[in-house]
């Protein structure tokens, strides 16, 4: 994309009624606690995506699920703005997108205000796991927005990344619901797995890559 382009797309974001832009990393935003009431006006339950990028899975899972809402989440705004364009064009209600660093999702949501988090093909951080959105350090973020029960899930490319989670998992000794290691393969009748695909994703098929999932929980259920 041209830097024209670029410039155009964030301006244009930035007016956008369903994106909603970050405050100073050590402010709360007003919707704290009140995306149902303040922003959705209904109290259906919340999904996450993070890094979401063009925000495929956010608009992909709100047309198919009309009675949850979704917020897409990146800091990079040209990218949003192809999800929230979408949205917007095609009158899809219960869809937002958030420019803010996911590392302050604190600052966004309260405790047990999400159900639902999507990871779809986050960096895989080769030398710097920490950064990982699946490292203990994101986990613990997480535990402070999500719902007893609530489940994360991991859709990526790298193995090293997949390994990862994997490894963490067991470290924590967290439960796993799912795990397809290989997608395409051993599960093409998933449909929210194979049908939804993101612009990232669709570049490391096209590279032949294989495609991982796992989806797990912080906490068992409460009853
Ligand atoms: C590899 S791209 C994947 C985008 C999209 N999920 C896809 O599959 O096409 C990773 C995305 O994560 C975003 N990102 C990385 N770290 C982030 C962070 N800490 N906070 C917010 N966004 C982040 C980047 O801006 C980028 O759009």
């Amino acid at each position: 994309m041209s830097n024209k382009n670029k410039t155009g797309r964030i301006a244009e974001v930035n007016r956008f009624s369903n994106v909603i832009q970050y405050v100073a990393f050590e402010d709360e935003h007003e919707l704290k606690g009140k995306w149902s009431s303040g922003e959705f006006g209904n109290s259906n339950p919340l999904t996450l995506e993070l890094a979401c990028g063009k925000g495929e899975y956010t608009v992909g899972l709100a047309k198919r699920y009309p009675e949850r809402n979704f917020v897409g989440i990146d800091i990079k705004g040209p990218r949003i703005w192809v999800g929230a364009k979408e949205a917007l064009d095609k009158s899809i209600q219960n869809v937002r997108f958030l420019r803010a660093f996911i590392d302050h999702l604190e600052n966004y949501f309260s405790k047990d205000e999400v159900e639902e988090i999507w990871i779809p093909f986050s960096d895989p951080y080769l030398k710097r796991p920490k950064k990982r959105l699946t490292s203990p350090k994101f986990l613990n973020i997480y535990r402070n927005v999500l719902k007893p029960g609530g489940i994360i899930h991991l859709k990526t490319d790298s193995k090293v990344l997949y390994d990862y989670t994997l490894d963490v998992i067991m470290r924590e000794d967290l439960n796993v619901i799912t795990r397809i290691d290989d997608v395409y393969r051993d599960a093409p009748e998933h449909e929210l797995l194979t049908s939804i695909q993101t612009y990232y994703e669709k570049m490391h098929l096209k590279e032949g890559k294989t495609i991982h999932y796992v989806a797990f929980q912080l906490t068992p259920e409460m009853v």
